[in-house]
This record gives C-alpha cells, structure tokens and sequence, in this order.
C-alpha cells in the first residue's frame, strides 16, 4: 500500500515525498535524475531511477509494489526553453504522461494527481483567476500541461481512472528544516535569482520590463510555499482515495506581488542592497497571475500555513546559505 511519486527528486516532488514521509506513507520515488537530485529524496522512500517514457521500466516498478496512487510531478518545466525546444515538451510532458496512463491502465492503478499551473490559462482576463476561466496558454508548456489534463479526461472516460490537476501559481520557499530547497541548473527564477545576489553569486537583478499595467509596471504574480504546495498534493490524494471525482483546483495565495516589491522584501529578509535595473521584457510573461484558491480550500480543507511572503523568502533564504551550490558538493 505505497503512494508513487514520479519526479520526486525534483523541487516540489521532493518537499511533497517529505511531507508525505512525516504524515507516516509508505512512498516510492521514480525520477530519472535529469533535472532531479538523488540527495533530495528522503532517505525513508524506496527509490527507482526510471524514465516515465519507458514502458519496460514502469511495468517493473507496478509489479513490485502494490501502489494506491500516483502523484506526477515528472515533467519539464521551462516556460522560456519550451518556446525554443516546444518538442522536448510534447515528448517529455504528454508521450511521457500517454506512456505512465497506458501503464496505469494496465496494472489496475486509477487514482492520479498531478502538477498542472496557471500557464494553462494564458493572459487571464481577469484576477485573481478561477478554474472555471478561459485556458488559452501563450506558451508551449502551459499547452502540454493542458493537454495532460484534457488526456487524463479521455482516459478516465474509457477506463474509469480518477484524476485531480492542480494548477499551481508560483512556487517558492524551501523545506522549514534547511535539509531540501529549489535548485535549477540554468536557474530562471525570480526568487532564486535574487537571492544569488546576498550569496555572491551575482551582482545585481534584472527585472524584465517595467511598462505593464500593473501598480509599478512590473509583473504581478502570486507566490506561494512550496511546502503548502505539498499539503494540498496529499489532500487531493486522499480526496481521490475517499472516492472524489475528477476535479481541478487553483493553488495560490491570492495575493500579487509585483518583482520590484519581491526585490524589496528579499532587501528586508537579507539586510543586503540587491541593486536591481530594469531590462526588457521576457517574451510569453502575462502582466499579472493571481489565483483564486478558494475551491481548494472549500473542497479539500486547504490551508496555507507559510502564505506571508518573507515567510516564503526567509525560508528560501536559509536553504541557500546553507546550500549555496544546491544539491551538488562545492
Ligand atoms: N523575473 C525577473 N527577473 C528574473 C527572473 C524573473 O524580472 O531574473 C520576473 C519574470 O519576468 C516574472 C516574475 O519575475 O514576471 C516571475 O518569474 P519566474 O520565472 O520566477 O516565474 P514565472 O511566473 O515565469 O513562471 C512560474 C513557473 C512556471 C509556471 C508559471 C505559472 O516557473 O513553470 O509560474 O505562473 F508556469
């Protein structure tokens, strides 16, 4: 009786095993560590390094557990590299998730829940954003996250798998303990990015544009920790193992922040000056994601507990001190 968790090596994989591991589950993590690191899995799961694209390997891994659940996290997630490799994103993305279904399907496992994001919907026409509201995605990861959820429709129409998506916002923050945190090997993320500047990996920060129809020209979006990402992934799990339906749910904070005041927030959190200069503007980013999570909390007793953003920066901020190259030795 495990849960499985597909790209549990990675950054908000990992901090989920974590969770799941204090909640008293049994886990097993499968990641093929190409963007994963093997010392981010909790050294309580049971690990296979596995590619979900690989049928043969899959088939293995459903033979030797007996797994309730999935939860999918295996996927790639540049919004930038998608626009310039869209086919990485359909191979990896939807062949990946067409190969884990089929194997699904074959060894009786229907309950799945999966990283969806507010790239589905695109340019929102309105904030903060509801499930219900229009997905048009501006960029090739949001169309293949989108496509992975209209897939897991179709399969749970013809074999009765059972499927929750959750579209998050932006994740942020690292484990409240210091031991796991975000480590991208080419880092683009805001957060990451300006604290690289206290940990005197950069000198300065690039906030791309300041002419969007936002409070200060700069893009609003809506941060949330990782680790309350986590919660909500075992929540839905057990929405799903409780006999739920199929369901898709937003999750943020509900509060936007634009890059100038992140910037601001991370100056207070690290007593630094982080000098910062406007630059052009990054192509394929909407001027403001907010979501509204409210379903999330109505339908599976959602919680954020770390929602304060220098909360979020602070924990960030412990991870990379005390990890300044990540996951790989100095
Ligand atoms: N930004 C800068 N300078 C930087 C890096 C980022 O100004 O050096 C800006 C971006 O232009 C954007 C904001 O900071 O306005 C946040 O950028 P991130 O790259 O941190 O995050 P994104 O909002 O682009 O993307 C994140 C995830 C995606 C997900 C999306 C959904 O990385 O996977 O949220 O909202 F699709």
């Amino acid at each position: 009786m495990a849960i499985l968790v597909l790209g549990g090596a990675g950054y908000i994989g990992s901090h989920t095993v974590y969770e799941l591991i204090d909640a008293g589950r049994d886990v097993v993590v499968a990641d093929n560590l190409l963007t994963g690191f093997r010392a981010a899995v909790h050294p309580k799961a049971r690990f296979y390094q596995l590619d979900i694209r690989d049928r043969g390997a899959l088939d293995v891994l459903f033979q030797a557990e007996h797994i309730d659940g999935v939860i999918h996290f295996a996927a790639s997630s540049q919004v930038g590299e998608s626009m310039s490799d869209p086919l990485k994103y359909y191979d990896n993305n939807l062949h990946g998730t067409m190969v884990l279904l089929q194997a699904m399907v074959a060894h009786g496992v229907d309950k799945i829940v999966f990283s969806s994001t507010a790239a589905t919907y695109g340019e929102p026409e309105r904030v903060p954003i509801l499930e219900t509201d229009k997905t048009v995605p501006t960029n090739c990861y949001g169309q293949t996250k989108l496509s992975m959820e209209q897939m897991m429709g179709w399969v749970s129409q013809a074999h009765g798998l059972k499927y929750v998506a959750l579209r998050y916002f932006n994740a942020a923050g690292a484990h409240p303990s210091g031991a796991i945190g975000e480590a991208h090997d080419p880092e683009t993320h805001l957060i990451p990015i300006i604290l690289q500047v206290p940990g005197g990996q950069r000198e300065k920060v690039s906030m791309f544009g300041d002419d969007y129809p936002t409070r200060d020209g700069t893009c609003v979006r809506d941060y949330i920790h990782v680790t309350d990402l986590a919660q909500a992934h075992i929540l839905a799990l057990d929405y799903l193992l409780a006999g739920g339906e199929n369901n898709v749910f937003n999750l943020g904070n509900g509060v936007g922040f634009t890059v100038k005041e992140v910037v601001d927030v991370a100056r207070k959190v690290t007593g630094h000056s982080i000098p910062a200069q406007v630059s052009p503007r990054r192509a394929g980013d909407p001027a403001q994601l907010v979501a509204s999570s409210e379903k999330a909390k109505t339908v599976l007793g959602w919680k954020p507990k770390y929602a304060d953003l220098e909360t979020i920066v602070s924990s960030a901020w412990k991870w990379h001190q005390s990890h300044p190259h990540g996951f790989e030795e100095a």
